[in-house]
C-alpha cells in the first residue's frame, strides 16, 4: 500500500444562484472523482489550469475542507472517519506551504516567535536553549542566517519569505508538505532557488511532498511523477520524464504548449 493512498475522492460545492426567492443550486464539482498515489519520499506534480481543483483537493486531503465522498489514507489511517479532536492532531502531519508567504506569516511575529510557535505544536514543553538551537538549525536548514531571528517578515525578500514558510512547515516534523503555488509569485531567478531548496530537502530528509503549479515546466524540474488535473478530474498520470516528454492526452499537450520559456528550466 501506498503512503498516501486517495479513492475516489470527491468534493463538490453547493452555490446558489438568483434571488432570494427564485434562486437554484448548482453543484460545483470541484473534485470529481480522483485516486491517486504517493510513495514515501516521493514527490508528486499536481499540475493544471486555475479552476481544475488543485487547491481545493490539497484542502480536502489536509481535512481543511471535508471531503463529498472517497477515502484518504496516510500510512495505513483513514482519515475521513477520524473524530474531530484526532483530526486536529493528525493536522500536525500535514503542512502547506501557500504562493504568498507574506500572507501566510504573520507580521507581527519575529522569525524566531513564528519557527518556536510551529516547533512547540510538536513539541510543546520545549523551551530555552534546545528551542533557540531548533530554531537556529530550522533557518540553516532553508539556507537563512540564524542572526535574522528577530526580524520580521517585510524585512526579508520575497524570497527569504518563502525560506522562512518552508521552515515553519518543516519545524512540526510534518509526515506530508502541500506546496500550493510555492514559487508562482517569486522571479523567475529566485524560482529556481527555492526549487532547488525543495530538491535539496527532499534529499536530505526523504521528504514526501504534493507540489501543485500550474505551470508544467516547474513541475516537471521537481517532481518524480506527475497528475495532470482538469475540472476535477486526473486525465494524465506518468513518470515525469514520459508525461514531459510523450503527453498522451490532449489536454496536457496543450499545456506544454502554453509553457513560456520551457528551455530555461530544462536540465
Ligand atoms: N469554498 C468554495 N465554494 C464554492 N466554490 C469553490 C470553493 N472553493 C473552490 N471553489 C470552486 O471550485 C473550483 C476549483 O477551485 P480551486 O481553487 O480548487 O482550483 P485551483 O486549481 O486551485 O485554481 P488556481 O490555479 O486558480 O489556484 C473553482 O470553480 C472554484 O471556483
Ligand atoms: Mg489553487
Amino acid at each position: 500500500m501506498a503512503y498516501l493512498e486517495i479513492q475516489d475522492l470527491k468534493t463538490h460545492f453547493h452555490q446558489r444562484q438568483g434571488s432570494l426567492f427564485n434562486s437554484t443550486v448548482e453543484i460545483i464539482r470541484a473534485v470529481d472523482g480522483v485516486s491517486l498515489q504517493v510513495e514515501k519520499g516521493e514527490i508528486l506534480g499536481l499540475v493544471g489550469e486555475s479552476g481544475c481543483g488543485k487547491s481545493t483537493l490539497s484542502r480536502t486531503v489536509m481535512q481543511l475542507q471535508p471531503p463529498t465522498a472517497g477515502s484518504i489514507r496516510l500510512d495505513g489511517v483513514e482519515l475521513t472517519e477520524l473524530p474531530p479532536a484526532e483530526v486536529r492532531r493528525r493536522r500536525l502531519d500535514f503542512q502547506m506551504v501557500f504562493q504568498d508567504p507574506y500572507a501566510s506569516l504573520n507580521p507581527r511575529m519575529t522569525v524566531f516567535a513564528t519557527l518556536a510557535e510551529a516547533i512547540r505544536q510538536r513539541h510543546p514543553k520545549l523551551t530555552g536553549k534546545p528551542l533557540a538551537d531548533r530554531v537556529s538549525e530550522l533557518m540553516e536548514t532553508v539556507g537563512l542566517a540564524p542572526r535574522f531571528q528577530k526580524k520580521y517578515p517585510h524585512e526579508f525578500s520575497g524570497g527569504q519569505r518563502q525560506r522562512i514558510a518552508i521552515a515553519r512547515a518543516l519545524a512540526p516534523e510534518p509526515k506530508l508538505i502541500i506546496a500550493d503555488e510555492p514559487v508562482s509569485a517569486l522571479d523567475v531567478s529566485i524560482q529556481s532557488q527555492i526549487l532547488n531548496l525543495l530538491k535539496d530537502l527532499r534529499e536530505r530528509f526523504g521528504l514526501t511532498m504534493i507540489f501543485i503549479s500550474h505551470d508544467l515546466g516547474v513541475v516537471r524540474y521537481l517532481a518524480d511523477r506527475i497528475v495532470v488535473m482538469y475540472r476535477g478530474r486526473i486525465v494524465e498520470e506518468g513518470e515525469a520524464e514520459q508525461v514531459f516528454n510523450h503527453p498522451q492526452d490532449a489536454y496536457t499537450q496543450r499545456l506544454l504548449a502554453a509553457i513560456p520559456g520551457m528551455a530555461e528550466m530544462s536540465h
